[in-house]
């Protein structure tokens, strides 16, 4: 089979760090057609730098990587900085990148990349907040119904909040732009919290990471020491969540993941719980499903191929 066209649209950020590896290392099963960053975890300047040391990491740099939104649609930019450092991608030292950004907007990057492919052959990736996807939805509307799915990294329900007590982090930066895309009418995947918190880097698969012995393993080793200590502190728990490359690792083998198909409605009028994803997860409204809102990961097999793919790099 072809590998399926994607396009990253990214905040790194650690762990969308990490999706973008699995993604790169993986040219059977994806084809990536361009990076678009995203302000997000830190603001867009350093998103923007961060995705393209991630391609050179990888030794991509033939990926083009735009810069998008610098602010969500409605409301002051919220950082992430207490978990993911200064820089955003604090841990491993990492050469500034050579390569430069690609000319153009990245919402223009993904509106004419639908465009230019035939319908239901690209699919989107979210791993931030869904302003460069949203604003790509409002300026052009004729993609829509060009995209093939989108597989998100966002939301939450078991597990309710990790900005806020109600809402995770990529859709309380931007709620309104989350409220867009769960409204398209596009196939979502959603991989919630719920997941990603079971997606856990413990010390034996850390060392796993530091064992390939290559530059990119290392790489990956010191982001996710240095990532993990927030999880630690905050819920107790045995290492970084990866929560990115759950997106990347589900293209590959969605095997790993279950969950239900489900309606998916974002909260954005409400102080209180702003940005929560509000999931009938049990089914007890009539509202039409939206969202195949992911419950469960094999978390063994997923860190078994990301290790096995991370040492082809
Ligand atoms: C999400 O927020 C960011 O901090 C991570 O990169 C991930 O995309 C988790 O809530
Ligand atoms: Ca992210």
């Amino acid at each position: 089979m072809a590998p399926r066209k994607i396009i990253i649209d990214t905040d790194p950020g650690q762990d969308d760090a990490v999706a973008i590896l699995l993604a790169l290392s993986s040219p059977e099963e994806i084809e990536v057609l361009g990076i678009t960053a995203v302000a997000g975890n830190v603001p867009l300047e350093l998103t923007a730098k961060n995705a393209r040391i991630v391609c050179e990491l990888a030794g991509r740099t033939d990926i083009p990587v735009y810069a998008g939104c610098e602010r969500p649609l409605k409301r002051p930019l919220v950082t992430a900085e207490h978990v993911h450092g200064k820089t955003g991608l604090d841990g491993p030292v990492l050469p500034d990148p050579q390569m430069p950004l690609a000319e153009g907007h990245g919402v223009d990057f993904i509106i004419e990349t639908l465009r230019a492919h035939e319908p239901g052959t690209v699919t989107l990736c979210p791993l931030g907040p869904l302003t460069n996807i949203a604003t790509a939805f409002q300026k052009a509307p004729d993609i829509i119904e060009r995209v093939q799915e989108i597989v998100l990294m966002g939301g939450a329900y078991f597990e309710v909040g990790n900005i806020t007590p109600a809402a995770e982090f990529n859709i309380y930066v931007d709620p309104e732009a989350a409220e867009i895309v769960f409204k398209s009418g596009i196939h979502i995947a959603v991989m919630p919290l719920d997941v990603t918190h079971d997606a856990l880097v413990t010390p034996h698969r850390n060392d796993a990471f530091r064992a390939l012995g290559s530059q990119v393993g290392h790489a990956v080793a010191e982001m996710t020491d240095f990532f993990e200590r927030f999880d630690k502190e905050k819920y107790g728990s045995e290492g970084a969540p990866l929560h990115d490359p759950c997106v990347t690792a589900y293209l590959i083998q969605p095997e790993l993941f279950s969950g239900r198909h489900i309606n998916v409605e974002i909260e954005t009028q409400s102080e209180l719980t702003l940005g929560m994803t509000v999931a009938d997860w049990w089914g007890v409204t009539d509202r039409t499903p939206n969202a195949m809102f992911m419950g469960n990961v094999d978390a063994h097999g997923f860190f078994t191929l990301l290790t096995e793919r991370l040492a082809r790099l």
